[in-house]
């Protein structure tokens, strides 16, 4: 139910299944063929040296990098509540220079835990790999994804580190003498011998290996015994292979791998550096209610949540007037359980709670947190105590959302790692019939104060409407105002022969796994144009001229598609939404307003627009 997936992932996924696909767009800037080209043009050009692929991303990197200044400034206060200094210390571990050494040490602690869970061999693998994104991985079901993109990453890489040799048993005998051993916890020498040799035997047979030149092409690692142009098969038969192996005999293997290699960059302190801006980002990750306690302390938004909430409160309405347009000739039952959802659903900005004393909040915040223990100078034990308590979290948020009573509107909202709250993104939460929007989405070039209304209409309120339409896309539309199922109302609804029909509609030109996406994306836009557009309500409120003139509401539209734009225009890069470009395509060309904006022929117009209500 959220807007996108986050970024990393969904680009290095898409980077990978588009690598082998030639592309044969021929450049199309008519608006009626490919509004979303027309309208982005040039902007990978334009954005080539930045830090980010898109809006989103831009938004959030703007937001660490204040993140990143304010953690850098000495401690004034010393009142501060303790919160802080966990960001503090997890944002020191992460910028100082990490070593090789501090690496295995952690590897070694690893080795040893009774129980490995992907917590674990995650912190193994980026330490070992120093590979960033896989902190993305939520769980143990993503482990196959989590090897294709280390198997594929291409980065800058040193050919003498990449191991050519399988491990000989003397160099297992060498490394296994040197490694610490501990008590609670028996390795037995010889199976571990026989694993990790029938791993690599198992990694090689992949490919062949005869070819002993020089590797040129990326993608490639050091882990294993790497063939120069690896197969697109044989990368899927490794990752399954390193996806099925147990934790423990990974963690193991890399561990006396990591030992042997050699090289320059091995040596010396650089074996990892960190950026402040990435520092930044996992501590809003990790302590995502301190960071964000943090930003709004030092840059407060509140003008901005009226807005959002005034914004909101207008689309409900154009809603509330299309159930009562009752186009589905819905019962008076159905009628109100809709329009009873419509009105209790409501808006929340920010992760913290609004309505209560500062006192209070820091005491929230540091129960909320009490049991994370950070450690300055040691970052890959801090990002192993972060994912921890994110799993914990996690597990919280799963009870709460099976609890059928609504916790507080105003208590901290409990936070996963890279879902809602944590990154720009907004979320529909079901269960709390909630839209949740971090603040940070409230920035330029989005929003910047006393925009024109256009701007705002256009972007902000496309995707707030697209958020509130979720509440009624054919999966949730089944859940009441309190977040609980209804089996009436799916029944009501699988009797009803409009819906039904709109519905396969829906199915048939999106395919089941993007029809939510998209119903979302076609309902939320109509909510905003109407909200800007339409006079009912509205009148005089609006900055704009009469009806508005085909250079408005071209405008709305320019402005609606480029929130859109990005640099990786690669075709499928969410299963959810589909690419961008086909995001932007889907929304106008079935929309009318927009072609008659555009003047689009009607050979363009499907011959069915669907609509659910
Ligand atoms: C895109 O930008 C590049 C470099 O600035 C320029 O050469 C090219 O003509 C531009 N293309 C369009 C369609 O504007
Ligand atoms: C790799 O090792 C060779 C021989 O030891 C050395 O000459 C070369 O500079 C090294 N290459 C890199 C990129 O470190
Ligand atoms: C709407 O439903 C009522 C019964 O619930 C029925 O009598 C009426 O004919 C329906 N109207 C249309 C236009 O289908
Ligand atoms: C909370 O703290 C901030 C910053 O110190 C201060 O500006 C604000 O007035 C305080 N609010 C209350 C209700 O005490
Ligand atoms: C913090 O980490 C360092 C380096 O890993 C270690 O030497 C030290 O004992 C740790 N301190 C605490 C309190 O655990
Ligand atoms: C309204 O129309 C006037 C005159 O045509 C024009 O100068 C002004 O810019 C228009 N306002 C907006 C918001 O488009
Ligand atoms: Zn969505």
């Amino acid at each position: 139910m959220h807007f996108e997936l986050h970024r990393s992932l969904a680009i290095f996924l898409g980077f990978f299944l588009n690598k082998s696909l030639v592309k044969s767009d021929p450049q199309q800037l008519d608006p009626c063929t490919n509004f979303y080209k027309a309208a982005c043009g040039n902007w990978s050009t334009i954005h080539a040296g930045d830090p980010y692929q898109n809006y989103l991303d831009q938004l959030d990197y703007n937001y660490h990098e204040k993140l990143a200044a304010l953690l850098e400034i000495e401690k004034k206060d010393e009142d501060e509540p303790g919160f802080q200094q966990l960001l503090r210390d997890y944002y020191t571990s992460c910028r100082q220079p990490l070593t090789k050494d501090m690496a295995l040490r952690t590897l070694e602690r690893l080795i040893y835990i009774p129980i490995l869970g992907y917590e674990e061999l995650i912190v193994g693998l980026i330490a070992a790999f120093r590979y960033q994104p896989l902190v993305e991985i939520k769980s143990s079901s993503d482990m196959f994804l989590f090897w294709m993109l280390l198997i594929t990453r291409e980065d800058e890489w040193n050919a003498n580190e990449t191991n050519r040799e399988l491990m000989s048993r003397q160099d297992f005998d060498l490394l296994w003498e040197d490694m610490p051993k501990m008590r609670h916890i028996q390795l037995n020498k010889e199976s571990i011998w026989t694993e990790v040799s029938g791993l690599e035997r198992q990694m090689q047979s992949y490919w062949d290996t005869n070819d002993k030149n020089d590797v040129q092409a990326p993608p490639t690692f050091w882990m294993l015994p790497w063939p120069q142009e690896p197969y697109y098969a044989s990368v899927i038969y490794l990752a399954n292979l390193l996806a099925h192996t147990s934790h423990r005999v990974l963690l193991i293997y890399i561990y006396l791998r990591l030992k042997m290699i050699q090289g320059p960059r091995t040596t010396d302190s650089s074996w990892l550096i960190m950026q402040r801006v990435e520092c930044a980002e996992q501590c809003r990750q990790f302590l995502t209610h301190p960071a964000v306690w943090l930003i709004e302390r030092n840059h407060p938004r509140l003008k901005e949540e009226s807005v959002l909430q005034g914004i909101f409160n207008e689309l409900k309405q154009r809603f509330g007037q299309k159930l009562r347009a009752n186009r589905n000739n819905f019962s008076r039952q159905t009628q109100q359980f809709l329009l009873s959802k419509l009105e209790r659903m409501t808006l929340r900005l920010s992760v913290l709670p609004r309505k209560c004393s500062n006192e209070t909040l820091e005491r929230r915040i540091n129960r909320h947190y009490r049991d994370v223990r950070l450690n300055s100078s040691d970052y890959f034990g801090n990002l192993w105590t972060g994912l921890k308590h994110s799993s914990v979290q996690k597990r919280r948020v799963n009870r709460l959302l099976l609890v059928t009573h609504l916790p507080s509107k105003h208590s901290l909202l409990p936070v996963i790692a890279h879902q809602f709250g944590t990154y720009a993104s907004p979320f529909y939460i079901v269960n709390h019939n909630m839209l949740i929007v971090p603040l940070s989405l409230l920035g330029p070039p989005l929003y910047i104060p006393d925009q024109k209304q256009i701007l705002t209409y256009s972007s902000l309120g496309f995707i707030l409407g697209h958020e509130l339409t979720h509440g009624f896309d054919p999966e949730a539309v089944i859940f009441n105002s309190r977040g609980t199922i209804s089996s009436t109302m799916s029944r009501q609804l699988k009797r009803n022969p409009r819906f039904q029909q709109e519905l396969s509609c829906l199915n048939q030109k999106f395919g089941g796994n993007k029809r939510d996406e998209k119903f979302a994306d076609l309902n939320g836009l109509e909510l905003a144009y109407s909200a800007y557009f339409d006079t009912a309500q509205t009148d005089g409120q609006r900055d704009r001229n009469g009806s508005g003139s085909i250079a408005q509401r071209q405008q709305f539209f320019l402005n609606f598609a480029q929130f859109f734009c990005s640099s990786s225009d690669l075709g499928e890069d969410s299963r959810e939404h589909g690419s961008d470009r086909q995001r932007v395509n889907d929304a106008v060309l079935n929309f009318e307003p927009f072609l008659e904006a555009f003047g689009c022929p009607s050979s363009h117009n499907p011959k069915k627009q669907c609509r659910l209500f």
